[in-house]
């Protein structure tokens, strides 16, 4: 079916504190409408960090969505988009980490906020925050290890609107799949992607708990399972995941 022109209303900045924040103050904001920013002054990552958002350097945006239920499965569709995108541009070794970070190989190159926006619950507004690293040639000294970007994996600079539109594409097809209730192909793609999905032995940290175990794909809802030492099926909902070494004890 073809759809119409894209929905997508873009408002650029040159210089921001966090996309995110901005947009969640756009109280009348619609659907679709997205703030872009060539520099974050206050850019925020998930459980408090900080997000590396130097000027020209990286893609930052967010876009306001009112996803009719789940929000767990908007943050996974957003990843997928993302995800592809960058598959689309050629780079191999892409991965997600559940939920929702977009790694090349064990190197995150894109990062994902998701956060509610407004007082009123009925109106389930949610704004989604991207980080994607685009032209750094290194990251600061306590990042080296764990980031990477586009420049680093391809020796190309990307134009970044032309990529915020791919990007935007993508997580709009995804969207309209959610809309139209396929959440089984989204859980679907989502396990194609990720090299987490299946047989990975994990540990979850949360400031609650840790749980240590070995992958079993997402439920329909977006929640991932773990099967821990004791044989035990657990789902999680929140949790920073991170990959383990087998060891021969
Ligand atoms: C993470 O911790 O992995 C999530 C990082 C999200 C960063 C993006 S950059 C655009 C948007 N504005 C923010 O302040 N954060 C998100």
């Amino acid at each position: 079916m073809a759809h119409d022109k894209p929905p997508f209303i873009v408002h650029h900045f040159d210089s921001i504190g966090s996309t995110n924040d901005y947009l969640k103050e756009l109280a009348d904001a619609p659907e679709w409408t997205v703030v872009v920013a060539d520099e974050q002054t206050a850019g925020r990552g998930r459980r408090e960090r900080t997000w590396h958002s130097t000027r020209g350097e990286g893609l930052y945006f967010s876009v306001l969505l009112r996803p009719p239920r789940s929000a767990q499965l908007l943050s996974l569709l957003a990843s997928i988009g993302v995800a592809e995108a960058l598959v689309n541009l050629g780079l191999v070794g892409v991965d997600i980490k559940w939920p929702n970070d977009v790694l090349i190989g064990e190197r995150k190159i894109c990062g994902i906020l998701c956060e509610g926006a407004g007082s009123s619950v009925a109106s389930s507004r949610v704004v989604v925050g991207v980080g994607i690293n685009l032209s750094h040639a290194q990251f600061p000294a306590d990042l080296t290890i764990a980031a990477t970007s586009i420049l680093i994996e391809t020796g190309r600079r990307i134009e970044s609107m032309s990529f915020l539109d791919a990007v935007l594409q993508r997580i709009l097809a995804w969207y309209r799949v959610l809309i139209s209730g396929g959440d089984a192909r989204i859980v679907e793609r989502w396990e194609e992607l990720s090299t987490y999905a299946f047989g990975q032995r994990v540990r979850i940290s949360t400031d609650a708990f840790e749980l240590n175990g070995v992958t079993s794909g997402l439920t329909s809802a977006g929640g991932l399972v773990v099967v821990d030492d004791t044989g035990q099926a657990q789902t999680v909902l929140v949790g920073e995941v991170s990959r383990m070494r087998r060891t021969n004890s």
